[in-house]
Parts: structure tokens; C-alpha cells; sequence
């Protein structure tokens, strides 16, 4: 029972002065471990006398105990100890001014500006609208009924206010642009959007560019038209051009815009997944519900709209093929862009 006794007292102080946990994982060893002083000491029982047994075994189980509890708070306490001083020596000063270093545009910025500059020598407008929308804009009033799939907690951030969500597409711009100007409205509107995607060629922030015209005779061929002007100009060549039929809740008809692959001009690859056509952009003829859902006046006016992936663009403008490097924010990759 002695033995017991200066046991606890000598393994306490040497857990109390084990200062890395390092020295910890011996010390638990030493008395803990297989043939370590407490495992051993409880192997000893079957030399004890009947009599004393059943308190010598409640003696060790006890020592063992307290050890094991002395061991985890040291260990919690080292670790903090730990992270503590990471954090003081890898502590850098931010703002500190480097000299000769100049800073340059992010691909995805330029990416923005070369198709909103596109559209402005188009005539159209840039309008912009909040991360944080209303679920009414960005769903209800687009005609994305509340059992629709996109609706689902998968794709879509809620945040904690009753009616408000991070927007998953550009598209309530065009609701918030028709609540508050009359037609003619010829606008494209820029940023980010969110949904709970994340693998290699999706990340839960992207960038969208949204289009809206809405006049007296908008129609499908202007939007052709339109889209395939924008698409000469930002790729700087004539490309073939295809328009897919497709859905979209709030434009009817809808359709998908494909170009010929521009990373292996159209003979079938990795990134177009060997069938020569990438797809870049959805569109349609805004839907009439969402027209008078706005206030616009439908026996007067139509309207078409697009909306385009940044990212998809950017990847295939300068040559990319994971869509992460764009946030690693890795100097030499940024570089290249300056
Ligand atoms: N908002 C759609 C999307 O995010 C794209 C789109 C915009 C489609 C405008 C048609 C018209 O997928």
C-alpha cells in the first residue's frame, strides 16, 4: 500500500514536469503503458492475501484513474501551450509596405471586366445587387416553386433570418432592376453567388454575369444575336456558337449556349468531355409570369435573359483546368496576370 502511495506522488510530479508531449507520451508510458509501474502493480494482486485483494485492486484502479485524468489535462495544457506559440511567432504584420512589389487584377476581376465591357459597348447598363437576398427574388418571383430541387438545403446557404438566403444565381438583379425602372431596360449585372457545391470544378462561391433586355420587340433572335456577338468579341475570334433547348423555371423557351472547345479546337477532349462543345451560358424569353410578377405590362413588352459562369469563362479564356486555383491565392499563379 506504501509502494502505492509514493507511486501516485513520484508519477504526478513527473507528469507536472513533462514540458513537451513528448516527454508526456514517456511518462505514460512508463507507469500506464503494457509494462508500465501501474499495469504491473495491478498484475501483483494475485500475490496479495485473499483478505486484502478486493482493496488493493480498489487502490490501483484509483491511482490509474487519477493518472489517466492528470494526463489529459496535461495534455490539454500543452497543446494550448502549443497553438499559443505558433500564434506568436507566425504572427506577421499585414499592412507593412513591401517595396517594389505592385499588385495586379485577379483573373477573375479581369475575367468580369472584359465581359462587362463587352456588354457596355452594347449599350447595356451595370446594375448590381445584394449577397444576401430575399428568398422571394431569388427564388418566388423567378417561378422556382418552393419543392423545387434547387430550393434544397443542398444547394442553397441559408442564412439565419426568416426570408433571407446567400443568392444562388444573378438572376434576382433582374427582378430588383424591373421593381425599379420602366422598360426599356437593357442591363447586365456582375458577382458573386453561393450554393454547397465543392469538388474540382465547383466551389460554394463563383461569379455570374446576368443579362435582361426587356422592350416592345425583344425576341429570341436578338438574344442569338446578342450572345453571339458578346461570345466573337471575348474570345477574340469567331467561334461556332450552338443553342441547345433546355429549361430554366423562369424563361420559356430556354436553351443552353455550347461553343466549339477552345482547348482542343473541337476535335474532343479532357474538358469537353470528347464531344467537341463546351457550354457556357443559359438563356431564354423571360417567362411572362415573372414580367407581370414585376409590374411590366406584357400586352407592351418581352423580354429575354442570360447568364453566364465567370469562372467557366475565365478557364477556358486563359487555358485552366481546376477551378481552385483561383482562390489559393498562390503568387505564381497571380503573377501570370499581371
Ligand atoms: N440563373 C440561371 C443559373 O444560374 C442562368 C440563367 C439566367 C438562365 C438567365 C436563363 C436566363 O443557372
Amino acid at each position: 500500500m506504501s509502494d502505492l502511495e509514493s507511486l501516485r506522488s513520484k508519477a504526478l510530479e513527473e507528469i507536472s514536469k513533462a514540458e513537451t508531449l513528448q516527454k508526456l507520451h514517456e511518462v505514460k508510458a512508463k507507469y500506464l503503458g503494457r509494462k508500465g509501474l501501474v499495469t504491473e502493480a495491478l498484475k501483483r494482486i494475485r500475490e496479495i492475501p485473499p483478505e486484502e485483494r478486493r482493496n488493493y485492486g480498489k487502490k490501483v484502479n484509483e491511482l490509474k484513474e487519477a493518472l489517466e485524468t492528470a494526463l489529459r489535462e496535461k495534455e490539454e495544457a500543452l497543446k494550448k501551450k502549443e497553438v499559443e506559440k505558433a500564434l506568436a511567432s507566425e504572427w506577421e504584420d499585414l499592412t507593412v509596405p513591401l517595396e517594389n512589389t505592385v499588385g495586379s487584377l485577379h483573373p477573375i476581376t479581369l475575367t468580369l471586366r472584359r465581359i462587362v465591357d463587352v456588354f457596355r459597348g452594347m449599350g447595356f447598363t451595370v446594375e448590381e445587387g445584394p449577397e444576401i437576398e430575399l428568398e422571394e427574388y431569388n427564388f418566388d418571383m423567378l417561378r422556382i416553386p418552393p419543392d423545387h430541387p434547387a430550393r434544397d438545403m443542398q444547394d442553397t446557404f441559408y442564412v439565419n433570418k426568416e426570408g433571407y438566403l446567400l443568392r444562388t444565381h444573378t438572376s434576382p438583379v433582374q427582378i430588383r432592376t424591373m421593381l425599379k425602372r420602366k422598360p426599356p431596360i437593357q442591363m447586365v449585372a456582375p458577382g458573386k453567388v453561393y450554393r454547397r457545391d465543392d469538388d474540382p470544378t465547383h466551389s460554394p462561391m463563383f461569379h455570374q454575369v446576368e443579362g435582361l433586355v426587356v422592350n416592345e420587340t425583344a425576341n429570341f433572335r436578338h438574344m442569338k444575336y446578342v450572345i453571339e456577338e458578346f461570345l466573337k468579341e471575348f474570345f477574340e475570334t469567331d467561334l461556332p456558337v450552338r443553342f441547345r433547348a433546355s429549361f430554366f423555371p423562369f424563361t420559356e423557351p430556354s436553351a443552353e449556349v455550347d461553343i466549339g472547345c477552345v482547348i482542343c479546337g473541337m476535335k474532343g477532349c479532357r474538358v469537353c468531355k470528347g464531344t467537341g462543345w463546351l457550354e457556357v451560358m443559359g438563356c431564354g424569353m423571360v417567362h411572362p409570369y415573372v414580367l407581370e410578377a414585376c409590374g411590366v405590362d406584357t400586352d407592351l413588352y418581352q423580354g429575354f435573359a442570360f447568364g453566364m459562369g465567370v469562372e467557366r469563362l475565365a478557364m477556358l479564356l486563359f487555358g485552366i483546368d481546376n477551378i481552385k486555383v483561383f482562390y489559393e491565392n498562390d503568387v505564381r499563379f497571380l503573377r501570370q496576370f499581371s
